[in-house]
């Protein structure tokens, strides 16, 4: 495996697999462990069959951290809310290209609303059908298991669509899904930027140890 030299990996914990009932000291935990931003999985039972979070938890989120937070929206029709997630303190914005059928309006709204502008897809998505949308997105976020839960299997042949966006797109690409010791290392070689993990980091009780071994192994 080629180690990645020349760019800083960014590490971004899901909170989706914290521990809730104590999330402030969850969110300062993997600050102090090194984590670069925090991941928020928002789901509204419709795009995703879950439920999770909305913007009153990002709002006290906002008030324990200074790291980005990074919110990724699972959630159909995702213009109605982007003002909450604004005001409670998100700082980039990624929405799901199959969400909704304005994607244009919702990106130029995230902009206008002073975040940074992230477009997902779901492992079935074919890659062709976010690039239309590339120049409007600082963020593209690979999802490498379908959206809804933590703990998934990775889907090493998501990698291809890393590698092929690498070659066309120069904002950051994001990783999200089953990544771990064993494939972090794939989802960087292939030209990640930013790796997304939940489980890795909340269930080890170390947590700046697994940041820092993402980090390194990656
Ligand atoms: C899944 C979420 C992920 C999830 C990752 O829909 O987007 O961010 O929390 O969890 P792990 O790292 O456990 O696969
Ligand atoms: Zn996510």
């Amino acid at each position: 495996m080629v180690k990645n030299q020349s760019r800083k990996v960014l590490i971004a914990p899901s909170i989706l697999s914290a521990d809730f009932a104590k999330l402030g000291d969850e969110i300062r935990d993997v600050e102090q462990g090194g984590s670069d931003w925090i991941h928020v999985d928002v789901m509204d039972g419709h795009f995703v069959p879950n439920l999770t979070i909305g913007p009153t938890v990002i709002k006290w989120a906002r008030k324990v951290t200074k790291l980005p937070l990074d919110v990724h929206l699972m959630i159909d029709e995702p213009i109605r809310y982007l003002e909450d997630f604004r005001k409670a303190g998100s700082d980039a914005i990624t929405i799901h290209v199959e969400a909704t059928k304005k994607v244009h309006e919702t990106l130029d709204a995230i902009k206008q609303l002073g975040a940074t502008p992230g477009i997902s897809l779901r492992p079935k998505t074919p890659l062709q059908d976010i690039l239309p949308y590339l120049d409007r997105v600082e963020l593209v976020l690979i999802m490498s298991v379908e959206p809804g839960f933590g703990g998934q299997s990775f889907m090493p042949e998501m990698m291809d669509k890393v590698r092929a966006l690498r070659k066309q797109f120069r904002g950051k690409i994001s990783v999200d899904g089953g990544i771990n010791l064993e494939t972090a290392p794939s989802a960087v070689e292939a030209g990640a930027d930013v790796l997304v993990a939940g489980t890795a980091i909340f269930g080890q009780r170390d947590r700046a140890a697994a940041i820092r071994q993402l980090r390194q192994g990656s």
